[in-house]
């Protein structure tokens, strides 16, 4: 088994997946989305997920919430979320957890919130489902308190209006409020805030920075932006294909990345670009499809130095391994001093983060 980055400082990680396969039975075959993922992530820390749309990031985090429909749907692996292990677990004990000890948002609230009730009303239902014998006095001054705390101003006349009567950024909010209102110990935010503007999308990662040191969960934050990672998480996973292909702390990851894809990654997100002159170079090609991946590494047909270790890159599947650096993990299959050599002379220089 290889070390991973986490955990730290030597205390148990709240979550942990263990080779985490998902497979769809589908009328054209049979979808890999999940291929042997692992990580860890300790409570009061972020690990952002990163990748292009149709990587496997959503299904990992559905997996964990244990969202998937059995049928037609393979899961095996293990997820241990505080000691206890998911996989094969009743619905029913999945759906105790899941709003209690683990919450989720997603980049829509309006998928997770119902038009015909008021915003406050759903979050203290949701505070009722985990706390029965709470009162419906005792559920609204928590849901109010909760509107308060994500920013929402005069939450006790918001509490009563609908979620149509919110802007994007408020409703948002409501939602984060709705995930938090029974103290989760895992949080996992999925793309929440891709259909916000820059301005609204830098207030709700401040948000989620300031609730985490406040209740101390543990978060995941999938996004298909870097640039958002580097805001907010302490490590990140790169996903690619199914698989993660780079691992390690989001400070090294930036600093020292190791794999094609994340260079590709890094060289189209402007606020991380080295230089601000220079042109964002868009990853050339499509994400594969999974029910037919391309042989060797996933990512063959689409790097430009699949060929420098003549046919490897094209035969056989790439491990997670070692990169330089403790709890740094790449799958690539080019040897370390051309690697390095490539990302001095070819990548760094055309303007990716340094
Ligand atoms: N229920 C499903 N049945 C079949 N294929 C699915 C299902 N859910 C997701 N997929 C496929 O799994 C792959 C990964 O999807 P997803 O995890 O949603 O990607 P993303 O990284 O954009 O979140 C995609 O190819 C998607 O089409
Ligand atoms: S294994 Fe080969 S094709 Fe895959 S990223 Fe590394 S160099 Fe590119
Ligand atoms: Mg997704």
């Amino acid at each position: 088994m290889v070390e991973l980055p986490t955990p730290r400082r030597g205390e148990d990680p709240y979550l942990r997946v263990t080779d985490l396969r998902v497979r769809f039975d589908t009328e054209d075959g049979v979808v890999k989305a999940v291929d042997g993922v692992s990580f860890a992530v300790e409570r009061g820390r972020t690990l952002g997920i990163v990748g292009e749309s149709g990587s496997g990031k959503s299904v990992t985090s559905l997996a964990i919430l244990g969202l998937h429909n059995a049928k037609r749907t393979t899961i095996s692996g293990e997820i241990s979320v505080g000691g206890r292990q998911l996989v094969g677990l009743r619905e029913e004990e999945i759906r105790r957890l899941r709003g209690r000890d683990m919450a989720m948002i997603f980049q829509d609230p309006l998928s997770a919130l119902h038009p015909y009730y008021s915003v406050g009303r759903q979050i203290a239902e949701a505070y009722r489902v985990h706390h029965p014998r709470a009162g419906k006095r005792e559920a609204r001054s928590r849901a109010v308190d909760m509107l308060g705390r994500v920013g929402i101003p005069q939450p006790a006349k918001r509490f009563d209006q609908f979620p149509h009567e919110f802007s994007g950024g408020m409703r948002q909010r409501a939602m984060i409020a709705m995930a938090l209102v029974n103290d989760p110990d895992l949080l996992i935010a999925d793309e929440p805030t891709t259909a916000l503007d820059v301005t609204v999308q830098a207030q709700i990662l401040d948000l989620l920075a300031d609730l985490q040191a406040e209740f101390r969960s543990a978060i995941i934050l999938i996004t298909h932006d870097l640039g958002v990672v580097s805001q907010v998480a302490d490590d990140v996973l790169v996903m690619y294909a199914g698989r993660a292909v780079e691992h390690g702390s989001v400070e090294r990851v930036l600093r020292a990345p190791q794999h094609p894809y994340t260079w590709g990654l890094l060289s189209s997100v402007p606020s991380l670009h080295g230089d601000a002159d220079a042109d964002l170079v868009p990853i050339p090609g499509n994400p594969p499809s999974l029910i037919n991946l391309p042989s060797g590494c996933a990512f063959h047909p689409r790097c430009r130095w699949a060929g420098v270790n003549g046919d490897r890159s094209r035969t056989e599947i790439p491990e997670l391994g070692p990169a330089g650096a403790p709890g740094h993990l790449v799958a690539c299959h080019l040897p370390v001093a051309a690697r390095e050599r490539i990302y001095r002379d070819e990548v760094a220089q055309v303007g990716v983060a340094r």
